[in-house]
């Protein structure tokens, strides 16, 4: 179905939920254990089965845009570095000296015509080859050839910045996005700009990502910030491989479709409703006319803590210092409803799971994304593409 229609179709659905007081309902109610987010065991597996093995999005191309732009970062532990090449290529490395270590660009972003280590001084390349090597008539004899930065899998699309953190693992865009690049093309988000980023932290990378996965805790965790524009427990889920998109009617939707042509309610995003986009494992991203916000969701050093990067984006760029002012403003507030609201709330139950007070938590009917992000999680860990896998599904 083409995607104008698609999103017509959603905004027909979420009108209905508000008109009569329903949402989206999967079939059961589900339970997952408790332990499956305390567990050390069950963390190292997601690690190695998720986080190392899938395309994660660690970027956009709005962070990165001209040649010589770099994005140095930590996920899980590795230092990793994103930089875009002489020819607009990206491309990923694990950031780490072939001498003895040491990060060759500093955590941030920055734009260089090449690194420099800081340890000893060596040299590289945009694409990683090994320029020179300090005092090298002191140094021996080396092939220099051989040492190069270690690249991983990375691949832009759609203003989106894909790495997988296995060298040499293949990456197969197409199937893991399951069609969904056609609506971040429709966006236009290579063409946006990143106004910046900020750093939160919280509890396991699960409970903080349930959040983003449900509007049922509206009403009693957001009353002053999300629940004037959007009602508590009205959404709408529409699924793309294991990813999806999210879509929560605002107050106003009857009205506001009520005014435009049947055929034009697929181009209403933000004028009625909202969509949290939402990519497997790890990343939820809410459009908003005046600042986008996206939520990168890293497991921690341990399995009870998870280091969230919020990163922001906006259509237009930045116009002057009155309005680089009010964008600070505004990324700090973000940043700060969503640490003392969400991630305050997801550190009491961290607590309440590792209390043994409970074997088992429960997802609602009315909690799809979660039912769903659970199944596909385990869907991985299995690690047998045999199974079938999972399908979201509305029973009325
Ligand atoms: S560790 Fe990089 S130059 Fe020595
Ligand atoms: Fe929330």
């Amino acid at each position: 179905m083409e995607r104008n229609e698609r999103i017509g179709l959603a905004a027909q659905r979420m009108r209905t939920y508000v008109e009569q007081g329903q949402t989206f309902r999967t079939g059961a109610v589900k339970r997952v254990p408790a332990r499956s987010y305390t567990d050390p065991d069950q963390w190292k597996a997601e690690l190695e089965l998720v986080f190392r093995r899938l395309p994660l999005m660690l970027a956009f191309t709005a962070e990165l845009p001209r040649p010589g732009d770099y994005k140095a970062m930590e996920v899980i532990g590795l230092p990793v570095l994103i930089n875009r090449d002489k020819a607009g290529a990206v491309r990923a490395f694990l950031n780490v000296c072939p001498h003895r270590g040491a990060p060759v660009a500093d955590e941030g972003h920055g734009n260089c015509p090449r690194f420099s280590c800081k340890y000893h001084g060596w040299t590289f390349g945009r694409d990683g080859r090994l320029i020179g090597i300090s005092d090298a008539s002191t140094f021996g004899m080396v092939d220099k050839a051989e040492l190069a930065l270690r690249e991983l899998p990375a691949a832009e699309r759609a203003g989106l910045i894909f790495v997988s953190l296995t060298p040499g693992a293949p990456m197969d865009l197409d199937r893991f996005t399951g069609g969904y690049l056609e609506d971040f093309e429709a966006l236009g988000l290579a063409e946006w700009t990143w106004i910046g980023s900020r750093q939160i932290e919280g509890a396991n990378w699960k409970v903080a990502f349930d959040g983003y996965l449900e509007g049922y805790h509206f009403a009693a965790l957001h009353p002053d910030t999300i629940l004037p524009r959007t009602p508590s427990n009205r959404a709408h889920y529409e699924s793309f491989g294991p990813h999806l998109r999210i879509g929560f009617p605002q107050h106003r939707i009857s009205e506001t479709l009520s005014a435009v042509p049947r055929e034009a309610w697929g181009e209403q995003e933000n004028n009625g409703f909202d969509f949290a986009r939402v990519l497997f494992p790890n990343v939820s991203m809410f459009i908003a006319p005046e600042i986008t916000q996206v939520a990168q969701i890293f497991p921690g050093p341990t399995p009870d803590r998870n280091r969230t990067v919020l990163t922001y984006l906006r259509r237009e760029p930045i116009r002057d210092e009155a309005d680089r002012a009010a964008t600070e403003a505004a990324m700090n507030f973000f940043r700060d409803v969503t640490y003392t609201e969400d991630y305050l709330i997801g550190m009491a139950v961290q607590k309440g799971l590792q209390s043994g007070a409970h074997d088992e938590m429960l997802f609602g009917r009315n909690e799809p994304g979660n039912q769903y992000f659970h199944e596909w999680l385990d869907w991985y860990l299995q690690d047998d593409p045999d199974l079938p896998e999972p399908v979201l599904q509305r029973v009325d």
